[in-house]
Order: structure tokens, then C-alpha cells, then sequence
């Protein structure tokens, strides 16, 4: 079965055409229109900037991933069986547009639509094509319930337990900030570039490439590392980089240590608390899921504490083109509720900026 996907949660305007039989999910195209330039002079996004460029977007973008999976416009009726699009949670008017185009698609082509939960679709990314450092693409059987998923980005910070396709626990969540607008406000803070998570991972790997230049001055904190749940916050880590930046006269000349330390305090939290979960739960797979997964030295950790701690546990997490917002992710999570025929009449699709996983 080919599956159109389509995501416009946030700032990327992305289309996708996957072809779906037995559980093998090939990528025919995947196509992401992305507005970081746009929104970077503001240093962040601006919603009604986005929506209106995802409304210029929209079409161009899923017009070019048919084309490039060998589709024009006019045949796309016969050849799609079904549209996968991300309805919540995200910016309110940036979703109505994906989600818009897809109602009018699926009436015109007269074709089932499905509405998927960007949580979703970043877990789906796995399902995708796998890759991992140690253990080599293992392919869909590999898989096995239940999966425990970290979910990190720049909207959501989650540990979800998924007991099965579609069957989706939250057990831990940010109190405050999510991983990646943490990554994003101290970037900001430091004035090295937006988005952060990226701009922060590179002066990182800078300092971790110097040797002996690490000071113990500077100390950050591990917010909720100990506490006995599986939730994070991560707004006081932003303020006490604030305030180790403001005692240091000399900070303009030790960012790379400073975005060092930083990454290691976010990594430190989200690796031990995803591995406590695990055990407690019994997962047989962790998974990384969302933009900070394409963080390498959350990839890095994660997969030596998997190995380390749960050597019967597989581990796996998405491609990094799969990382970040893309509508190929939308397309895998399509395919599993199309396949469970959990498809909506387009009159009755809804956008929800607040869209619970379940
Ligand atoms: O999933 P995503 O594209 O959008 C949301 O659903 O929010 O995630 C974007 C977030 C941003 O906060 C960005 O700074 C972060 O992912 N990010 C990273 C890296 N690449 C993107 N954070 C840490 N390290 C990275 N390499
Ligand atoms: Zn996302």
C-alpha cells in the first residue's frame, strides 16, 4: 500500500510518499520544506510566520514527493491508497494547514484519510529504517514489545511505554521545558545560533576535541535525576547556566565548555531516567524518538547504557534524516493505523493543538 504523509506541525512543511507491504516500510520520497532561516532572526518561531509560509509550501511540497516517487499529480487518485497526517499536538495554525490540504486531498481523490499524533509519528521514524551503532539495521521483526521510547524535542519531553502498534503509555514528562527548548534557550542565552540543540552539539564536540582545558568551576545540576518518578524539568538548568554565565567575566571565551557541560547534564538525566524505566517496565526495546535524538552524544550514551545495563534489550533509534520534523515518520504511523483500518471520514478530522497519545 503507498501512503501519502503530511506534517505541518511546526515549522518544517513536509510531504512524504512511503510504500507499506508486511510491515516493510520503503521511503519513496520524503520532501521537508524547512523555515529555520525564516524564524532564526527572531530566534525562534513565529506562528502566524509559519502558518502563512506552510499555506505557500504546501502544495509545491507535496506535489515534488509524488513526483520524485514517480507520481504526477493527476495519477496520485489511483496510486495512494491512504493520507497520514499529523493533526496535533503542535501551533494551532500551523497544523490546520497540513491538515486542511489533506481533507481536501482525500476528497477529491476520494481516498481514506488518518490522523496521526506527531508524538506518534517521531516513535514511528523507527519503524522506518533502523540504525544503530553496534547492532546493524535488524529490520522490523526485530522489534520487540514492550518498547520503551524517549521521546525528546522541542515541543515534548516523554518516556513512553508502548505495549503493542497504537498502544501508547505515558509514564514520565516534563514538568517545564522540553529537552530541546532547553538546548534552544541556552544557545539563545549564549547567542551561538538557533536552532540551539545543533548550534550547542557542535561547540561541544569542539571542547570534548581539546584535551585538558575542562575546569571544575563550572557546575550544572541534574534536575529530578533522583527523583522517584520518571519525570524531567529542565527550566533550572537553563537558569543556573544563567547564573554561571553571569559570575563569569571570561564566558564569551569558553562557550565550547560550557555547551560541553550543558549537553552532558540534559544527556546524564535523559539516560539514566530512560534506563530506570526500562527496568522498572520490563521493556524488550528502548528507543530514541525526536529532534534531540539526532543529538550524537545522546546516541552515543544511550546505546553503551542499553548494552552496558540491559544487554537483552534491543535498542534502536531513527535515521538521523528521520529525527527532526519530516512527513516519512507520518507515513510509517499511517500505515500501522491503516492497516487497522483506524481511518477518520474527512468531515470528522480535527486538528488539536493539545492531542494526548494514546
Ligand atoms: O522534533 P523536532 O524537529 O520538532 C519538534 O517536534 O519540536 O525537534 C526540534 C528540536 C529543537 O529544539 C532542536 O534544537 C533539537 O530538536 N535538536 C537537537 C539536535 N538537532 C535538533 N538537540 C540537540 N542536539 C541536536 N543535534
Ligand atoms: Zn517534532
Amino acid at each position: 500500500m503507498k501512503i501519502l504523509g503530511i506534517e505541518t506541525s511546526c515549522d518544517e512543511t513536509a510531504a512524504a510518499v512511503a510504500q507499506c507491504d508486511n510491515d516493510n516500510i520503503k521511503i519513496l520520497s520524503n520532501v521537508v520544506s524547512s523555515q529555520i532561516d525564516i524564524h532564526k532572526k527572531y530566534g525562534g518561531v513565529v506562528p502566524e510566520v509559519a502558518a502563512r509560509e506552510h499555506v505557500l509550501q504546501i502544495l509545491p511540497v507535496v506535489n515534488e514527493a509524488l513526483e520524485n516517487a514517480g507520481m504526477k499529480i493527476g495519477d496520485a487518485k489511483k496510486k495512494i491508497d491512504a493520507i497520514a497526517v499529523a493533526n496535533g499536538p503542535g501551533l494551532i495554525t500551523s497544523l490546520l494547514v497540513g491538515v486542511e490540504t489533506a481533507k481536501v486531498l482525500s476528497y477529491a481523490w476520494d481516498i481514506p484519510v488518518v490522523g496521526i499524533n506527531h508524538i506518534e509519528g517521531h516513535i514511528y521514524a523507527n519503524f522506518v529504517g533502523q540504525f544503530s551503532i553496534s547492532n546493524p539495521p535488524a529490520g522490523r521483526a526485530g522489534f520487540q514489545f514492550p518498547i520503551l521510547i524517549l521521546t525528546v524535542s522541542g515541543g515534548h519531553t516523554m518516556l513512553v511505554l508502548m505495549e503493542g502498534h497504537g498502544e501508547f503509555k505515558t509514564i514520565g514528562e516534563t514538568r517545564d521545558d522540553a529537552a530541546g527548548e532547553a538546548f534552544d534557550k541556552a544557545a539563545k542565552m549564549m547567542g551561538i545560533g538557533y536552532p540551539g540543540g545543533p548550534a550547542i552539539a557542535a561547540e561541544a564536540e569542539e571542547f570534548s576535541n581539546v584535551e585538558c582545558r575542562m575546569s571544575n568551576e563550572i557546575s550544572l545540576p541534574r534536575p529530578m535525576i533522583s527523583s522517584n518518578n520518571f519525570d524531567f524539568s529542565f527550566s533550572g538548568l537553563k537558569t543556573a547556566l544563567r547564573y554561571e554565565l553571569e559570575k563569569d567575566t571570561n564566558w564569551e571565551n569558553r562557550i565550547p565548555e560550557y555547551c560541553y557541560k550543558f549537553q552532558q547534564a540534559v544527556v546524564d538525566v535523559l539516560v539514566h531516567k530512560t534506563i530506570k524505566a526500562a527496568e522498572k517496565y520490563n521493556a524488550k526495546t528502548v528507543m530514541l524518538a525526536g529532534g534531540v535524538s539526532a543529538n550524537k552524544e545522546l546516541r552515543k550514551r544511550m546505546e553503551e547504557a542499553v548494552n552496558k545495563k540491559l544487554p537483552e534489550v534491543k535498542f534502536t533509534m531513527p535515521d538521523l534524516k528521520y529525527t527532526t520534523d519530516n512527513a516519512a515518520m507520518m507515513a510509517a504511523a499511517g500505515y500501522y493505523r491503516a492497516k487497522r483500518k483506524d481511518f477518520v471520514k474527512w468531515e470528522d478530522l480535527k486538528v488539536d493543538c493539545n492531542l494526548e497519545l494514546k
